[in-house]
């Protein structure tokens, strides 16, 4: 397809400038460029360290942003000043942002509309719980989450939007989705994507796919046909996270 396959690493709330740039310089040294679109994401604090450090042609993603450019909101971050800063990207809706910290998916479109409008990318993220795939709500969830995103945005907005579908209980565990598992809600939500948006929309947009992603599994993930890259966690610690950007080369 032409869809250009997408990795980005998510390093949640670790890192320091010391080992962030220890890790940088392996990632460099390891040769990073293959053909797959790579993205970091980091705490804000250190984006603009990442800017500065990152492999040549990597993009670099804040982990939230608010909905206001400034003002009043207090230890909240602007996408605005994720731009000023040097990121391009920002990771919105992931599943610990809405256990955690309460985001209801409205709120999440309605920060995925406001950092698109700021020139962000977004990687917006849905996924079920494991009680929700028990109970054979996967889809009804992934279509409500998603759904609220696309009421928020324009069709020519999708062009910078990434989906991460992310199922809940794959997040950290070590219990990878098969293959097949992915791919089945991948497809349903390019589906998904083609009634409720375009066809061209649902043709063009990456979903990639995250939850327990390592060298090891990744090159049989990256081959289904839906399956358009990863957001990885823990694995984008490492410095074998490299490798993982080449699944499909
Ligand atoms: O955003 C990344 C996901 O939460 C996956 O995390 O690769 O550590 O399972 P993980």
């Amino acid at each position: 397809s032409s869809r250009r396959f997408w990795v980005g690493g998510n390093w949640k709330m670790n890192g320091s400038l010391a080992s962030n740039k220890e890790l940088l310089e392996h990632f460099a040294a390891a040769t990073p460029s293959g053909s797959a679109e790579v993205v970091i994401g980091a705490p804000a604090v250190y984006l603009n360290q990442l800017a500065q450090i990152v492999p040549h042609g990597w993009g670099v993603a804040g982990e939230n942003c608010y909905t206001q450019s400034s003002g009043a909101f207090t230890g909240e971050v602007s996408p605005e000043m994720l731009k000023d800063v040097g990121a391009n990207w920002v990771i919105l809706g992931h599943s610990e942002r809405r256990a955690i910290f309460k985001e209801s998916d409205e709120f999440v479109a309605e920060k995925t509309a406001r950092a698109l409008k700021a020139g962000l990318k977004v990687s917006v993220c849905c996924g079920e719980l494991l009680e929700e795939r028990e109970a054979g709500e996967t889809q009804k969830v992934v279509d409500r989450q998603l759904l609220a995103v696309v009421k928020a945005l324009s069709e020519e907005d999708w062009e910078n939007v990434v989906i991460a579908y992310e199922p809940v209980w794959a997040i950290g565990t070590g219990k990878v989705a098969t293959p097949e598992q992915a791919q089945e809600v991948h497809q349903a939500i390019r589906q998904f994507l083609a009634k409720n948006v375009s066809q061209a929309v649902a043709d063009n947009t990456r979903i990639v796919y995250g939850g327990s992603v390592n060298p090891k599994n990744c090159v049989e993930l990256g081959q289904k046909p839906d399956v358009d890259g990863f957001l990885v966690g823990g694995a984008s610690l490492k410095p074998d996270f490299v490798d993982i950007t080449k699944a499909r080369d």
